[in-house]
C-alpha cells in the first residue's frame, strides 16, 4: 500500500489543483474522508470561502467544519445492516441526533436489495436531515450483486422516486430530469469532463469520475 499523503501534502494539492483552476466547490468522497480529520480541517481552511461536502459513512463525529455531510444511508434499519455492517444503522442515527448543528443530506445509492424501502427511508429522515439525494449503485463486476439493471424493475422504481419527489419537493434533491436520466444507460454520458477536476487519493488527477468510467459495466448488464 501506498504513503497517505501529509496534512501539508493536501494542502499543496489544494492549491495547485483547485485553487489556481479556480474551481468552486468539491466534494471529499474517500475511502472515508472522516478518518482524517485533520486533512479535511486543512482543505477547508486552503478552499477558504469555496463550498466543501464530505462523502461519509456517518459513523465517525461529524466534526463542525463548515462543510456539507453527505451520510450514506443503503436503506432501513435491516437492509442498511445487512450491506454495512450490524449496528451501524443506529450508531450514524445516533451520530446526526448529536451533531444538530450539523447540515446533513442523507445520500441513497439505489440497488438490487434496497429499492423497496425508497419510501421507508424518506419519512425515518425527514425530521433529521436538510434533504435526500438518490443515485443507483454502478456495478463493479459482471456478478454485481446489487445492480439493479435497466428495465421494467428500474424503471418502476423511478416512477416511484418520481412520485416521492412529488410528495417532498423540498426534500428530495436530485431534480426529476435527473431521475428519469437513470432509465438508461447514458445517464453518465453527457457528464462534462472538462467542468471537473477529479483526483484520487494521492491527488493526482484522473480522466473521468468513477461512476463515469464504470458507466461501460451497466452498459453490459442490462
Ligand atoms: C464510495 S463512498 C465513500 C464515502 C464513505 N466512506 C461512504 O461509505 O459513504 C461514497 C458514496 O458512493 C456510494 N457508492 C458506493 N458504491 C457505489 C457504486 N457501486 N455505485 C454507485 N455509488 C456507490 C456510496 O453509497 C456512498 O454514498
Amino acid at each position: 500500500m501506498h504513503k497517505e499523503l501529509s496534512v501539508d501534502e493536501w494542502r499543496d494539492v489544494v492549491r495547485r489543483k483547485f485553487i489556481e483552476n479556480d474551481v468552486v466547490a468539491i466534494s471529499l468522497t474517500g475511502g472515508e474522508p472522516l478518518l482524517r480529520p485533520e486533512v479535511v480541517e486543512a482543505i477547508v481552511e486552503e478552499m477558504k470561502e469555496r463550498y466543501v461536502t464530505v462523502v461519509t459513512n456517518g459513523t465517525l463525529p461529524l466534526i463542525d467544519f463548515g462543510v456539507g455531510y453527505f451520510i450514506s444511508i443503503d436503506g432501513t434499519e435491516s437492509v442498511h445492516d445487512a450491506i454495512r455492517g450490524a449496528g451501524v444503522y443506529q450508531k450514524v442515527k445516533r451520530n446526526v441526533e448529536e451533531h444538530p448543528e450539523a447540515k446533513v443530506t442523507i445520500n441513497m445509492t439505489i440497488n438490487n436489495l434496497n429499492w423497496k424501502c425508497v419510501k421507508k427511508v424518506v419519512d425515518e429522515w425527514y425530521s433529521l436531515a436538510r434533504a435526500i439525494t438518490f443515485q443507483f449503485h454502478t456495478p463493479f463486476s459482471y456478478d454485481d450483486r446489487l445492480w439493479l439493471p435497466y428495465g421494467n424493475l428500474r424503471n418502476s422504481v423511478i416512477d416511484r422516486l418520481l412520485k416521492i419527489k412529488e410528495g417532498y419537493p423540498d426534500f428530495v434533491a436530485n431534480t426529476s430530469k435527473q431521475l428519469n436520466l437513470f432509465r438508461n444507460g447514458r445517464w453518465a454520458s453527457n457528464c462534462p469532463t472538462w467542468f471537473f477536476v477529479n483526483l484520487d487519493s494521492r491527488g493526482n488527477k484522473t480522466a473521468r469520475c468513477y461512476i463515469q468510467r464504470r458507466r461501460e459495466w451497466g452498459k453490459t448488464h442490462v
